[in-house]
């Protein structure tokens, strides 16, 4: 078992500050924290992650050297978990969101702990958002944001959601430590969103300007995102998003 212990805490600033930056006395490689609210959750850019009760706030924490498209993975297997458990049509947007019906609805976030040249820690982060009350969003998030409990009619439990959530990460890290990036790029591509609507994606600059990107072609063998007519997206800047269009 590479992940040993699912401790669950009331309250945390942020699970993933604090998987990072403990100690491996007090929080050994393989620990996995759930929080049942966060009071400094943090997403992608530094960006603030809503963290009201009814959501699942959990981090994990493990030992590798190979840290290339864990954002992928994390969001590969929840993108997995609501097609299988709820026949949802979640789709990944590109690089670290799962969406439904265009709505965010989780959010994975890697943080990477090196001593020296050589990784100590990856930590992986992961927002879901399940059964918060409508009124705990701010209005900005309402506009964006979905929730499971939107789309099922009962609310799935927290704690056996995480709980479903590292078993499947387990097993997805094992298949990907034999077969590589390349191949959960493959199997990841057909949850990609825009691609099987033929979309055009744009990245969108905080200050308005935005770039075309052209119709989605897929993902490369390094995860990034390619256009036809040559565009490769490898990264997003922290005052970016990506959208796509018609
Ligand atoms: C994003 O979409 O920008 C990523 C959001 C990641 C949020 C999770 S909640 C658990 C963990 N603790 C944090 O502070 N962030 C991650």
């Amino acid at each position: 078992m590479l992940f040993r212990e699912l401790i669950i805490l009331e309250e945390a600033t942020s699970t993933n500050e604090l998987l990072f930056r403990a100690s491996l006395q007090e929080y050994p490689l393989g620990t996995a924290l759930l929080a049942r609210v966060q009071t400094k959750g943090r997403g992608r850019a530094q960006r603030v992650w809503e963290s009201a009760p009814g959501g699942m706030y959990l981090s994990v924490m493990w030992e590798t050297q190979d840290v290339q498209g864990l954002s992928l993975l994390g969001a590969h297997c929840i993108a997995t978990m609501c097609r299988e458990q709820w026949g949802l049509p979640a789709q990944i947007r590109w690089p670290n969101d799962v969406v439904l019906q265009g709505k965010k609805l989780a959010g994975v976030l890697p943080q990477v702990k090196f001593v020296g040249a050589v990784v100590e820690r990856v930590v992986l982060g992961v927002g879901w958002n399940v059964g918060q009350a409508e009124q705990s969003f701010s209005s900005e998030i309402l506009e964006q944001a979905t929730t499971l409990s939107h789309h099922l009619a009962e609310i799935p439990d927290v704690e056996d959601l995480a709980r479903g959530f590292l078993e499947r990460l387990e097993a997805e890290l094992e298949f990907f430590g034999q077969t590589g990036c390349e191949e959960l790029c493959k199997r990841s591509e057909g949850y990609l969103e825009g691609l099987e609507e033929g979309l055009v994606g744009w990245v969108r600059h905080e200050s308005g300007d935005k770039r075309r990107l052209g119709r989605l072609k897929g993902l490369n063998s390094a995860a990034e995102l390619v256009f036809e007519g040559g565009e490769v997206l490898q990264h997003l800047g922290p005052q970016e998003r990506l959208r796509f269009e018609s």
